[in-house]
């Protein structure tokens, strides 16, 4: 099987997609499953490309246990066939990733992060306070949870076939 890649995204991609996706290779880690994913984020704007994420995020993240590198970037027309998933914090995410895959694969099927919750989107927390990036934090933390459980269950079940292999 080859390995799923999958790509967070945010706006800035300096607060939640790189919270996603350093909460979803720590839990994938956690979980043994790492080895199955190859992961990055993005963010649809270019504004904050190059920096690392915001230290508000860092610090709210660090109390949680949780140390991370990043390097914004932003979404290219090409992640489109790069990855298996995008998977974006809000619907405007998905309306400008859009946008940015016109030309090349407008077909992308985009999902929300908090599909498998509510659908609803994670909060931007940019203009938040620290009780904002405390609630964004467990909120991805708790649907990167269902993201695994869903890949899991998708991809890497034991094949119940094996039991009734026989050699004759
Ligand atoms: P993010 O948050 O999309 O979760 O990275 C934001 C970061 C920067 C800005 C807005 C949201 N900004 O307006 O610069």
């Amino acid at each position: 099987m080859s390995r799923k890649r999958v790509l967070f995204v945010c706006l800035g991609n300096i607060c939640r997609s790189p919270l996603a996706r350093a909460l979803f290779e720590q839990r994938a880690n956690e979980r043994g499953m790492s080895v199955l994913f190859e992961i990055d984020s993005c963010g649809t704007s270019g504004l904050h490309a190059g920096e690392n994420a915001d230290s508000r995020t860092i610090s709210n993240a660090r109390k949680n246990g949780l140390s991370f590198k990043h390097k914004a970037r932003q979404l290219q027309p090409t992640d489109a066939h790069e990855f298996d998933y995008i998977i974006a914090m809000d619907e405007s995410n998905i309306n400008n990733a859009i946008t940015i895959f016109q030309a090349t694969n407008p077909q992308k099927e985009i999902h929300l992060l908090r599909k498998f919750e509510n659908n609803q989107p994670v909060p931007d927390p940019w203009y938040g306070g620290e009780e904002v990036f405390e609630e964004v934090f467990h909120m991805i933390d708790r649907n990167v949870h269902m993201w695994l459980d869903y890949f899991k269950e998708k991809y890497f079940q034991p094949s119940e076939n094996i039991t009734h292999v026989h050699i004759v």
